[in-house]
């Protein structure tokens, strides 16, 4: 496994794998690799010849008041655990290789980027679709993985690709989760024993929303009441927002038919988490 810093060294790689006719798999991160991470590693491994994963915090997608300062950095355990997972290249650029002067080019995913998160974090999915389609233009991936945590960020990410003809092809993997239900979050390290506790409410309101819904309720407004019981379980959890959603379009829908997707962001203690689940009525 090569750990590459260098866009132009990474570019002479991709170029002979190319050559060679391997079918490239990519999985940018933001490092502060975890289970969830190492089984899309897993899935990328399985699907494609050459596995590429992305190690870049962005600074472009925190907003002034957010963590990047904080934001775990753990680079030699991530590049350990990739190296078992057989992945082939590291790709960890300096924030200088990849905005080396001002960025004036953004790419705005429009609507889809309105709702959920990019209400609270104006800015953030610009930031989000601008630096994956520079990862993309680097690596040249026949397949990039992301994680269904981040439901919204994926959605964005598959209509960039679309509506801009990008020729890969977007595999979303299932979010994994810790034995109480707690989605994997670089961010649950932020957590006290106290609020990792309360932390299980997020995963329960939404399996609750599931049983609601399996016992023949529609009405998003009682799934949102019924989740927002469960949440106020805990002082500690601040609900950021609660929302029912068409999973294609991120419209808040009255009723909650079709491919739907049920959102939570909250804020606990120094941590904003999001879970979230996909259900198909
Ligand atoms: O999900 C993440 O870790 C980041 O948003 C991504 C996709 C690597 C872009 O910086």
């Amino acid at each position: 496994m090569k750990v590459v810093e260098k866009i132009e060294e990474l570019k002479q790689l991709i170029a002979q794998v190319k050559t060679a006719g391997k079918k490239i798999g990519f999985v940018p991160t933001m490092g502060a690799l975890h289970a969830g991470h190492f089984s899309i590693i897993k899935a990328a491994r399985e699907q494609t010849d050459f596995v590429v994963v992305s190690i870049f915090v962005n600074p472009a997608q925190f907003g002034p008041a957010e963590d990047i300062d904080k934001y775990p950095k753990t680079l030699d355990a991530d590049t350990a655990g990739c190296e078992k997972l057989g992945v082939d290249i590291v790709f960890a650029p300096t924030v200088a290789g990849m905005y080396p002067s001002e960025n004036l080019t953004w790419v705005n995913v429009e609507k889809l980027t309105e709702p959920l998160c990019g209400r609270n974090r104006p800015g953030h999915f610009r930031a989000v679709a601008t630096v994956c389609a520079k990862l993309f233009n680097i690596v040249q991936p026949d397949i990039a993985f992301f994680g269904q945590k981040d439901a919204q960020q994926s959605i964005v990410i598959k209509q960039m690709v679309s509506d801009l003809n990008m020729p890969l092809e977007i595999i979303v993997c299932p979010t994994v989760r810790e034995p109480d239900g707690l989605a994997m979050s670089s961010r649950n390290s932020y957590l006290d024993t106290e609020e990792r506790k309360d932390a299980v409410l997020i995963y329960a309101a939404l399996k609750e929303a599931e049983l609601f819904i399996t016992a023949g309720h529609r009405k998003s407004s009682e799934l949102i009441g019924e989740m927002e019981k469960i949440l106020k379980l805990s002082s500690r959890i601040k609900i950021e927002y609660i929302s029912v959603l068409d999973s294609r379009t991120l419209e808040e829908i009255e009723q909650a038919n079709g491919e739907v997707l049920v959102a939570i962001a909250v804020k606990l203690g120094q941590a904003r988490l999001i879970d979230n689940i996909m259900l198909n009525i």
